[in-house]
């Protein structure tokens, strides 16, 4: 029978079924739980993280405020065996790759040590949700000299098992990195802001605030009742949405404020995407007038500079 000239697509090729082809996890070393476009094996076998280029102003602000600390550290460290401390929660695997580049860079803990200079870190504490995450940044920054210890699990709970095992007199510097706001309970904050000495470095993701805000004012219990519980109560919600998460980030501040004097600084770094969406702010959270002082120091922070700022690795 005569095909009717209805049933024959015009362009064959564009009307057949497209599926990319499928990527084999196994074929390519990534572990379960772990998206196979956000990771990939280096070339020494561990994992290594890909990220958009805006993560190197993240990288460097961190870079930053490390480097322009290391006097702290130093005084604090000559005082007596107190120590300084470097905590990383959300360490991911200690390497990154600039996507759809060749551009293999440091991940946060290794960006931290690597800029440690004069003003060491006497202990090191790495922590990710995924074992395979922090077994791999423990070892690179074994690798790399470190004094470093891990812990696999939630944020809500490594930060239980680092304030077990720190000494308590050291100065500290925390860095809490999570891809939406839902990792980052208040809980954490709160844990941390009772060490006497301690500056914290927060990503606040304003893409999942921008995103999800609707849905999670619905839901009881969502991730804004976990980053910052009781905003219920004090945010207007019939308020248009750029005023509600004005009004919700505020807060936030206000909660950080009743932890014994933290503070946040009011310069705080928007860090937007290679379209200029905006996603998160890096919040510095201090009680202490000089981590303040080095913090406005690097504001604005400078263009990153991969030459001067990274030690570069080979690609
Ligand atoms: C943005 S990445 C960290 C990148 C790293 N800080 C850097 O700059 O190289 C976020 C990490 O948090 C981990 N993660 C997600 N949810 C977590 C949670 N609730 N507690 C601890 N880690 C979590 C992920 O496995 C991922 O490695």
């Amino acid at each position: 029978m005569r095909k009717k000239i209805l049933d024959t697509p015009l362009f064959p090729e564009l009307t057949a079924p497209t599926s990319a082809p499928r990527r084999n996890r196994k074929k390519l070393g990534i572990p379960k739980g772990l998206d196979l476009d956000q990771y990939e094996r280096a070339e020494d076998g561990r994992l290594r993280e890909i990220v958009g280029s805006w993560s190197t102003i993240k990288h460097r602000v961190l870079f930053e405020y490390v480097g322009r600390t290391r006097g702290i550290r130093k005084n604090w460290i000559s005082k007596g065996p107190a120590g300084a401390t470097y905590i990383d929660l959300f360490s991911g695997p200690g390497e990154v790759r600039i996507e759809n580049t060749k551009e293999v860079l440091p991940g946060s803990p290794l960006v931290v040590w690597n800029n440690r200079g004069f003003g060491p870190f006497t202990q090191v504490y790495v922590a990710d949700l995924h074992p395979d995450l922090v077994l791999d940044c423990h070892a690179r920054l074994q690798e790399a000299g470190a004094p470093v210890d891990r812990i696999e699990g939630e944020a809500d709970t490594t930060v239980d098992e680092v304030i077990a095992r720190i000494d308590e007199k050291s100065f500290h510097f925390a860095f809490l990195d999570p891809f939406n706001l839902g990792s980052l309970s208040f809980d954490v904050i709160r844990k941390l802001a009772r060490l006497r000495s301690i500056d914290i470095l927060v990503h606040v993701s304003a893409q999942d605030l921008n995103r999800n805000l609707r849905r999670y004012i619905e839901k009881e219990g969502s991730s804004l009742d976990r980053f910052a519980p009781g905003w219920r109560g004090k945010v207007d919600t019939s308020l248009a949405d750029p005023a509600v998460r004005t009004a919700i980030f505020r807060y936030w501040t206000s909660l950080i404020k009743t932890l014994k004097g933290m503070l946040v600084a009011e310069a705080m770094q928007l860090v937007s995407g290679d379209e200029g969406q905006p996603l998160y702010w890096l919040a510095f959270v201090s009680r202490h007038a000089l981590g303040h002082k080095f913090w406005k120091a690097i504001q604005p922070p400078p263009d990153p500079e991969p030459g001067l700022l990274f030690t570069r690795l080979p690609s």
